[in-house]
C-alpha cells in the first residue's frame, strides 16, 4: 500500500512531490524516495531515506531543481525498511527510475535470470527487477520499453517510470494497484491516491487494470499494455482539498471521529422517502422485482469493513428477513466458494482498493454473481467493478484506523436493509420508526462526542493494561470486535472480542483484576443476559467498563449512550469505544495516525 506521486510540468518539482508524499504517508511510511530531472538536465537526481517523509526532506539538498519527478513512500513487503530498499530504484547506469506499488509474484525467478546475465542488484525488493527489465529493453520508445518489461511480470503493480533519455515524459501502468492521473493546466500529475492530487487539480483520470499512460507537460494519453489507445475521460473529484487537512485537530483520527455527525448527515442526505417510509438507493441497479428474488445476502470485507458488514448482515436479516451473513473477503476467495445466482453479494470497502476484496469481487463476477459495492472512495476499483452499490459519503478518511467510515458504512447498511425490508414485509410503521431513528443519529452522535473528557479519564486508567477483553451479544458482538480492533491498532495493547455467551466456555479463565473487560450492554431483549455476564466477571474480580443506555451497577465504569431504535443502537455504541482507543493510545504516546506495521489501504494480498 505504498504511496506514489509524480509530476511533469514547469514548476519546481521537488516541493510538489514532497507535499504529495506527506498526503500519501498514511498509505505506508517506513521509507521514502524521490527522483527528478528536467529537459535540460544531464540525467536523473535521486534521494532516498529510511523513515518518514520528513527524514527524506531533511536529506534533499538545497539545490535540487527539476520539473519532472516521481516519488514514493513505502510499506515494506519484500525487504526491510532501509535506504537501499526505498523506492525509486535505478538501473545500473542510473538512467531509468521506477516506483512501484504492488507485488511482483515472479520476482525471484526474474531476479535469478537478471543476476545470471550479470545484473548487480542493490536492494532486496521485488520492484528492482522492473527497472532492470526496462533498462535492458532494446525497444525504441519508453512506452514500448515499459510494455516489454511488464510482459515478463506476474503480479500486481501501480508503477511510474522515468528515463534520462526521455525526460519529456513519465510512463505509468496499472494492474491491481491504483493509479490516478491529475490533469492540470500545462502540467500533469500521477498518484496512487487522489489525496495527493486534489490540492492541484480536481480533474482526474483513473486508470483501469491493464492500462498505461504517457504524461507530458501539456498532454497525456492512455493505452493498454498491448499498446492500443484507450479513451480517458477526466472526472471531477467531489472532495475538496481542504477536506484532507487536519482542520485544527491534533490527529486525523480525532478529526474523523469528530466529523461523524456531519458524515452521517451526508450518508442519509437525499435517500429518505417519507412518502413510502423507505429509502431511495439509485445506484443499486436492482429493481424491486430483482430485489424480491434475492434468497440470501453475503457480505464481504476486511478488517473494520468486515465488522461493519457483520452489523449489516444482522440488519438485513432483522429488517428484510433475508438470510444474511458476513465473511472476511480473503477467507471467502480462497475457499473455492459455491456462488449462488440467487445470492446478492455485497463488497464493503472504505478505500475501494483493498486487494482481497477486489479479488473476491472479480472472482464473483467471473462466476456470474451479482455484486454490490458499499464503498467510500468514489470511482475506486471495487466501486467500478461492482454491478451497482452505494457510496457511504464519509469524506476522505486519512487516518489508518477507520472510524467515521465504519459508522457511515453501518448506516448505509441500515438504509439498504430498510430498502429491502420495505420491498418485502417490513411495515409502514416500522419504516417510519426506523427513519425517525436514522434522523436522530447525527444529534445523538454529537451528544456522545460531548462526553469525550469522561471517556479520556477512563482510557487513562486502562492505558496500563497488558490485554483487554471486549464482549457483546448478537448486535453487540460486532461492536465488540470493532472496538477491540481499534484498541489493538493504535495502542498495541492485545485485545480480543468474544460473544458474551461464550465467556463461560473458556475465556472466563482469563478474567482477573489485571484484565479489564469492556461490555456492550444495550437496553434490548438481551439486557438481562448481558447483566448475567457482568455478574460472572465481577464474581471473579474482573474490572468492567460497560457501554450501555443506563448505569450498570456491576460495572466499575459505565459510558451511557443515547437510546435509539434497537436495530440502530450498534451504530451509537461503537463511538465511545473509538474515543477509548484514541485516548488510551494517546496516553501511551503512540503514533495515532500512523500506527506501526499498518497502512491505510491494503492493495496487496
Ligand atoms: C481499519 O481500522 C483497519 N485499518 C483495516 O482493518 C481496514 O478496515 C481494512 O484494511 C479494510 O480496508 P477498506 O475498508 O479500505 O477495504
Amino acid at each position: 500500500m505504498c504511496g506514489i506521486v509524480g509530476y511533469i510540468g514547469k514548476r519546481d518539482v521537488a516541493p510538489l512531490l514532497l507535499e504529495g508524499l506527506q498526503r500519501l504517508e498514511y498509505r505506508g511510511y517506513d521509507s521514502a524516495g524521490i527522483v527528478i530531472t528536467s529537459p535540460k538536465a544531464s540525467g536523473l537526481k535521486m534521494v532516498k531515506a529510511k523513515g518518514r517523509v520528513r527524514d527524506l526532506e531533511a536529506k534533499v539538498p538545497k539545490r535540487f531543481a527539476g520539473t519532472t519527478g516521481i516519488a514514493h513512500t513505502r510499506w515494506a513487503t519484500h525487504g526491510a525498511p532501509s535506504d537501499e530498499n526505498a523506492h525509486p530504484h535505478l538501473d545500473s547506469e542510473g538512467k531509468v527510475a521506477v516506483v512501484h506499488n504492488g507485488i511482483i509474484d515472479n520476482a525471484t525467478e526474474l531476479r535469478a535470470k537478471l543476476v545470471a546475465d550479470g545484473i548487480e542488484f542493490l536492494s532486496e525488493t521485488d520492484t528492482e527487477v522492473l527497472v532492470h527489465l526496462v533498462a535492458r529493453s532494446q525497444a525504441v520508445t519508453l512506452e514500448e520499453k515499459v510494455r516489454e518489461a511488464l510482459r515478463h511480470v506476474e503480479g500486481t503493480y501501480g508503477v511510474a517510470v522515468m528515463h534520462a533519455d526521455f525526460s519529456d515524459r513519465i510512463v505509468v501502468a496499472r494492474n491491481g494497484s491504483p493509479v490516478v492521473l491529475g490533469i492540470g493546466e500545462k502540467e500533469m500529475f500521477v498518484a496512487s491516491d487522489i489525496a495527493a492530487l486534489v490540492s492541484h487539480t480536481r480533474q482526474i483520470v483513473t486508470l483501469e487494470d491493464g492500462e498505461m499512460a504517457t504524461l507530458k507537460a501539456d498532454d497525456f494519453r492512455t493505452y493498454t499494455t498491448e499498446g492500443s489507445r484507450t479513451t480517458a475521460t477526466p472526472t471531477t473529484v467531489e472532495w475538496e482539498a481542504e477536506s484532507y487537512d487536519m482542520g485544527g485537530h491534533d490527529t486525523y483520527m480525532h478529526k474523523e471521529i469528530s466529523e461523524q455527525s456531519d458524515a452521517v448527515d451526508r450518508v442519509l442526505r437525499g435517500r429518505i422517502d417519507d412518502r413510502f417510509s423507505t429509502v431511495h438507493l439509485g445506484g443499486l441497479n436492482l429493481d424491486a422485482r430483482e430485489a424480491r428474488g434475492i434468497r440470501r445476502v453475503k457480505i464481504l470485507g476486511c478488517g473494520t469493513s468486515y465488522h461493519a458488514g457483520m452489523i449489516g448482515a444482522q440488519l438485513i436479516e432483522e429488517l428484510a428477513r433475508i438470510p444474511a451473513d458476513a465473511e472476511p473477503a480473503s477467507e471467502f476467495r480462497y475457499r473455492n466458494p459455491v456462488v449462488d445466482p440467487d445470492t446478492l453479494y455485497v463488497a464493503v470497502s472504505q478505500s475501494g482498493e483493498t486487494y482481497d476484496v477486489l479479488a473476491a469481487v472479480q472472482e464473483l463476477k467471473r462466476k456470474g454473481a451479482r455484486v454490490l459495492g458499499v464503498v467510500n472512495v468514489v470511482g475506486s476499483a471495487i466501486a467500478r467493478e461492482a454491478d451497482g452499490g452505494m457510496y457511504v459519503h464519509a469524506g476522505p478518511e486519512v487516518c489508518v484506523v477507520s472510524t467515521k467510515c465504519f459508522t457511515n458504512t453501518v448506516v448505509a447498511f441500515a438504509l439498504l436493509a430498510l430498502h429491502l425490508g420495505r420491498i418485502r414485509d417490513l411495515s409502514v410503521s416500522d419504516g417510519k420508526r426506523l427513519i425517525a431513528g436514522l434522523r436522530k443519529l447525527p444529534a445523538q452522535i454529537a451528544a456522545i462526542l460531548e462526553t469525550e473528557e469522561e471517556i479520556k479519564k477512563i482510557a487513562e486508567e486502562y492505558a496500563g493494561a497488558q490485554s483487554m477483553m471486549f464482549i457483546g451479544r448478537v448486535r453487540g458482538y460486532p461492536v465488540a470486535l470493532e472496538a477491540s480492533l481499534k484498541l489493538k491498532e493504535i495502542s498495541y495493547i492485545h485485545a480480543e472480542a468474544y460473544p458474551a455467551s461464550e465467556l463461560k466456555h473458556g475465556p472466563l479463565a482469563l478474567i482477573e483484576p489485571a484484565l479489564p473487560t469492556v461490555a456492550i450492554v444495550p437496553d434490548d431483549e438481551l439486557l438481562e443476559k448481558n447483566r448475567a455476564a457482568l455478574e460472572e466477571i465481577k464474581a471473579r474480580s474482573g474490572r468492567i467498563l460497560a457501554v450501555a443506555h443506563r448505569e450498570q451497577e456491576k460495572a466499575d465504569h459505565t459510558i451511557v449512550v443515547p437510546k435509539n431504535e434497537t436495530e440502530l443502537d450498534p451504530i451509537l455504541m461503537g463511538i465511545p469505544l473509538q474515543l477509548l482507543a484514541y485516548h488510551t493510545a494517546l496516553a501511551m504516546g503512540r503514533d495515532i495516525d500512523k500506527p506501526r506495521n499498518l497502512a491505510k489501504s491494503v492493495t496487496v494480498e
